[in-house]
Order: C-alpha cells, then structure tokens, then sequence
C-alpha cells in the first residue's frame, strides 16, 4: 500500500533532501523537539517561526504533536527545515490503539523521527527492544531516526559513557551499518532541569558513542539535548564531538528559537 507522499519530497539515498541535509557534515544542527508543551496557537507560533528563520547555515528539524505534523509539513514545504513526529510504532499497521506507523508518517512526507526519549521511556515502560524496533521501523520507511540515549541518574563520565554506549549498542541492534542515524545524547538528569550537563562530561560520553557509531553507523550525527539555552548554545556546539543540539523548552516561542538559530548559524563548522 505504498502511497504518494503528501509533500513529494526530493529523496537522497533514500531519505528526504530535507533529512540529508540533518547529516551533512558541513551544518550544525538545530533540532526542536516540541514536546506536548503548547496549545494550537502556541505551536503555531513556532512553526511559523522556522518558515520565515535564515536556515541556509543550519540543518534544522522540528518535531510536531502528530496532529499538526500535515500542518508542518504544509507550512515548512518550501523550507529546508525537516519535519517528523516524537515517537513512532515499530508496526506498520494493526491493532495498535492511539499508536502512529512509520509507513504513515513517511506517507505524509515526514523526514525524521524521534525515538526512545526518556519521557517516553519513563512514563510509557519503553524497553530497548522496543526502541530498536522502532529504528528498524523507521529505515525500513526511509525516515532518518533521532535516537536518544542517556545516562538516567547522574554519574562520573567513565559511568555515563558505559550506560549511554550500552543502551546505544542494544538500540541500533535491529538496524545495519548501511542505514543512517541521528544520535541524541541526553542525559535524563538534565531534561527539563536547571542547566545542561558540562562540557567536560558531554564529550568524554560523546567519544564514546563516537566510538560505536563507527562500527555500527557510519553515517551519523550526534546532538546533545538536556537543558540547552541560547546562553550555553556556543559552548555545548563547540564540545568536541557535537554536531548539533536538540533542544525542547528553550525553543518553545519564536524569541527562543531565533536567539538559539542566532548562535547556531555563527557557529564555525
Ligand atoms: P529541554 O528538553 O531542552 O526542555 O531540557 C530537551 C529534550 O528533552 O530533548
């Protein structure tokens, strides 16, 4: 039941122009996970804001509530802005009550997806075999997943880094190294807290999934998520090993997300 994508986007390799550009290594990258942190007009606001955002610099994506994500797509279709949704089925159809498929999303023209977040791991019971699932899921639909990982209790960076490059081996375990991935470091400790983790620990842990993606994915990006701010943007991007950011409530309204792209777009690649 292969359908026309809603939004016939240009493919490369497989995934979307749009997702290509997520991995390119000559832009950093700006990705907005939207959480379920806004009301219609809200959520508006800040898609409205990355239509009209100076992109050329930035590989930016942004991750809608599924009910908006046509919305997105419509709006953001002449941009290079990726769009794709928070969390995806590893089925591609069935009895799977208020779950979305990969082969639907991919269908809308969605570029990207994000899988495995803490808050879903947390209050959904997501297991690792559930999360690599989803993954295969995702390349079997030619959507470039943004994988999280993250250690969940606050720990040295020689104990971060093993809990973070074991759930990164367990999750990319359904998935061969042909297939691209965005990887997301987060740290469960520092979603939604008061600051990011520091730089020092985000790139001992950062070598290491490094390390592994190599191996097992060498087409790859990795983002660091977790309390980001356009304050402490520059000196998360400069961490060796981060292309990138993921960033939730910073980026909640159109002043956020333009002092964020602001520091995005200067930062020297
Ligand atoms: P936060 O969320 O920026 O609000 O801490 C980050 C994330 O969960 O990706």
């Amino acid at each position: 039941m292969a359908g026309t994508p809603a939004h016939e986007p240009d493919r490369v390799a497989g995934i979307t122009r749009r997702a290509a550009r997520v991995l390119d290594p000559t832009l950093p990258v700006l990705g907005v996970g939207m959480k379920m942190f806004h009301d219609l007009t809200g959520a508006r606001e800040v898609i409205e804001a990355l239509r009209t955002a100076d992109t050329t610099s930035v590989a930016s994506f942004v991750l809608p509530s599924f009910p908006l994500i046509a919305e997105a797509l419509a709006t953001l279709q002449a941009t290079d802005t990726a769009v794709g949704a928070q969390d995806v089925h590893w089925a591609d159809r069935g009895a799977h009550t208020g779950s979305v498929s990969a082969l639907l999303l991919a269908e809308l023209g969605c570029d990207v997806v994000e899988i495995g977040h803490a808050e879903r791991r947390r209050e959904h019971n997501e297991t690792d075999e559930q999360v690599a699932a989803k993954v295969a899921a995702a390349h079997r639909h030619q959507l470039l997943p943004v994988l999280c990982v993250g250690e969940h209790e606050p720990a040295d960076p020689d104990g971060a880094a093993a809990v973070t490059v074991a759930q990164l081996e367990r999750r990319l375990a359904a998935t061969t190294e042909a297939e691209p991935v965005v990887v997301a470091y987060e740290p469960s400790w520092a979603i939604g807290a008061a600051a990011a983790a520091d730089t020092e620990h985000i790139a001992a842990v950062v070598v290491e999934l490094r390390r592994v993606l190599r191996r097992r994915a060498p087409h790859h990006r990795v983002l660091y998520g977790g309390s980001v701010t356009p304050h402490s943007a520059a000196s998360i991007l400069a961490c060796p090993g981060i292309d990138g950011l993921f960033v939730g409530r910073a980026a909640g309204d159109a002043d956020g997300l333009a002092a964020l792209l602001d520091v995005v777009r200067t930062h020297p690649t």
